[in-house]
């Protein structure tokens, strides 16, 4: 008997018709509550939607894993790509000021890094990518709140405090989350060692630019991307570590090295058995061994505990006060399909590169850990020393009534990376959205600086400084650029002006510019700068005369030497020195590591706009 009713095609009709109706009205319905973040919905649905992530990369032991990830995110992410645009051609000076020559990695096309010789890792540094990729933008980030517990917290401010004036219970905690990092399973992006290659694929020529540059590696250092990029990362460090130890107002501790208490390693860092410590370190360098800010791997100094504190803080004056352009703080700019590395900040080369130097093991056959940026972060101490170096970025923002960096660039504040979050969220940042700490929920303890208002004297009277000059310029001595920097040499190089008024010193530095290249990217390489000096009895940190010194990390950058410059600032210098009326400065140039790894192209003196 055919019942028309019941008849199965009539069923499946109904039950086809039934689906469409659940996919008009329930997954908009869905979306709407979800974006909502309605607390009881994310709770119920969550744990039902997974997404598998796979690596791209060819490394066999980062498989699949089963993240689960907010899956709300999947709906703004799917609204967005990361579009190339179409760039005129790859010679840099052919753009129009309307297009776009912001940095961004092609996160997507990560591979292998470059690495020194020796190296005591694998060249795979890449993280583990959602496929089909997708990332959510800072932005919406934060204004959305993400995170309901984060938006209920908004008051929340995290206090970066400094390392050696913490209590137990704030050690305890810091141990306890970098355990939970090491636990983590390997291709889990918080696990410890994928935080530290977070660093490795950044810092070592593993992201190539955007298309037509894809032959370019990215690097973030030696340039203005030198402090947004290190922010951001230990941002998201910091929100991790926070999150695994369920206490959204964990701050990372700073490492006040530019304070007199603070010049050692954090002792805490030191006992062994504590996730805190780390085996490949320079042994000699224990506490309560004080650090040399303008360290020397090569011939260390041997300093009264006196000494090395007031050569520190006239050194940090230098670094910071004397460097009062963004050129001169910052680094140079780097713009889309410009080479990597044009010039790195002063804070950059030291203290920053001279304690990753300080820190790297004598034994290692590159200072591994952190006396090279592969694996640098591997060492939890990283992490403190860069809080203090981007709490030097903030204090220098604001030094002498505020400062000016290169917030008028939307070259610079388009910048972009890619971190993950501590919900396994791929977030991409601009450089934009760092600009103010306390937006990202954080501030810097205030302490003394010591370092202030130091301002270091000449080593010797302006007769005695004049007589060697004239000898010196008596002599004639030509320099023909280039040439390798292989032994001490002095150069005489012309001012444009002298005599500058007080207005024109308020408005633009005299900077003296060293043209770096040939650079051999895979050794250590450190030169002192002096001016006005005497070649047979050079002066130390404490005196005017020494100006700087360039540093450079064993580092790789794919086969190739690197181009760089070294800059300073001279105008105090010069008033200090009592030498604004002299056409000519003599520039004395040491090399104390990498004797011959180095040409100088070309050094001038140029006025840059403070
Ligand atoms: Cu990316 Cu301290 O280095």
């Amino acid at each position: 008997m055919a019942n028309v009713i019941n008849h199965p095609s009539r069923f499946l009709h109904l039950a086809t018709i039934s689906l469409i109706i659940l996919i008009i009205f329930l997954i908009p319905l869905i979306a709407f509550l979800n974006n909502n973040n309605s607390l009881i919905f994310t709770i119920i649905t969550k744990p039902y939607f997974s997404y598998y992530l796979t690596s791209f990369n060819n490394q066999s032991h980062q498989s699949h894993y089963p993240w689960r990830f907010s899956w709300r995110n999947t709906f703004i992410n799917s609204l967005e790509f990361e579009g190339n645009v179409n760039y005129p051609s790859s010679s840099s000076s052919n753009y129009s000021n309307d297009v776009s020559r912001a940095i961004s990695p092609d996160f997507t096309k990560c591979g292998p890094v470059d690495l020194p010789p020796n190296a005591i890792t694998s060249p795979y540094c890449c993280p583990t990518l959602a496929t089909p990729f997708k990332f959510i933008d800072f932005k919406d980030y934060l204004i959305n709140a993400t995170y309901n517990k984060y938006k209920n917290n908004s008051s929340i401010i995290r206090v970066r405090r400094p390392a050696h004036l913490v209590d137990d219970e704030f050690i305890a905690k810091l141990e306890k989350g970098i355990a939970i990092m090491k636990s983590l399973p390997n291709d889990d992006p918080r696990n410890f060692i994928q935080q530290a290659k977070v660093h490795c694929a950044y810092c070592n020529g593993g992201y190539p630019q955007k298309h037509p540059f894809q032959d370019q590696k990215i690097d973030v250092h030696r340039s203005w991307l030198f402090f947004p990029f290190h922010r951001f990362y230990i941002y998201f460090f910091e929100r991790i570590l926070g999150t695994l130890i369920g206490d959204p107002s964990f701050a990372l501790p700073y490492w006040n090295w530019d304070s007199i208490q603070g010049m050692q390693i954090p002792s805490y860092f030191t006992t062994p058995n504590s996730s805190l410590y780390h085996k490949l370190r320079h042994y000699k360098h224990m506490p309560p061994h004080l650090v040399d800010l303008n360290y020397d791997i090569l011939s260390p100094k041997i300093r009264t505990q006196d000494q090395q504190i007031s050569y520190n803080l006239a050194f940090m004056y230098k670094q910071m006060v004397l460097a009062n352009t963004k050129e001169l703080f910052m680094g140079s700019p780097y713009r889309l399909g410009d080479p990597a590395q044009p010039g790195p900040g002063s804070v950059e080369l030291a203290p920053h590169n001279t304690i990753h130097d300080w820190l790297g093991a004598v034994d290692t056959p590159n200072h591994e850990d952190m006396g090279t940026f592969y694996t640098a972060a591997r060492d939890p101490i990283f992490y403190a020393h860069h809080s203090n170096v981007d709490r030097l970025w903030e204090l220098w923002t604001k030094l002498e009534g505020g400062r000016r960096d290169y917030r008028d660039d939307p070259n610079w504040l388009d910048s972009k990376f890619f971190f993950y979050d501590e919900n396994l969220n791929l977030v991409r940042v601009k450089v934009r959205d760092c600009l103010d700490t306390k937006l990202l929920g954080y501030v810097y303890e205030e302490v003394d600086l010591p370092w202030l208002n130091v301002n270091p004297k000449p080593r010797r009277t302006k007769m005695q400084r004049e007589a060697k000059k004239s000898s010196i310029l008596a002599s004639k001595p030509i320099t023909k650029f280039p040439f390798v920097l292989d032994s001490k040499v002095s150069i005489i190089v012309k001012r444009p002006k002298k005599l500058r008024s007080k207005e024109e010193k308020e408005q633009e530095e005299e900077v003296l510019v060293i043209e770096v290249t040939e650079l051999q990217s895979y050794e250590n390489v450190k030169f002192d700068v002096h001016i006005d000096d005497d070649e047979d009895m050079l002066s130390d940190e404490n005196h005017a005369e020494f100006v700087g010194t360039f540093v450079s990390l064993p580092h790789g950058n794919h086969g190739h030497k690197s181009n760089t410059r070294f800059m300073v600032g001279i105008s105090k210098v010069l008033e200090n020195l009592e030498a604004e009326e002299d056409d000519h400065i003599v520039v004395t140039l040491v090399p104390m590591i990498g004797k011959g790894d180095v040409t100088i192209g070309r050094i001038n003196i140029q006025f840059m706009s403070k």
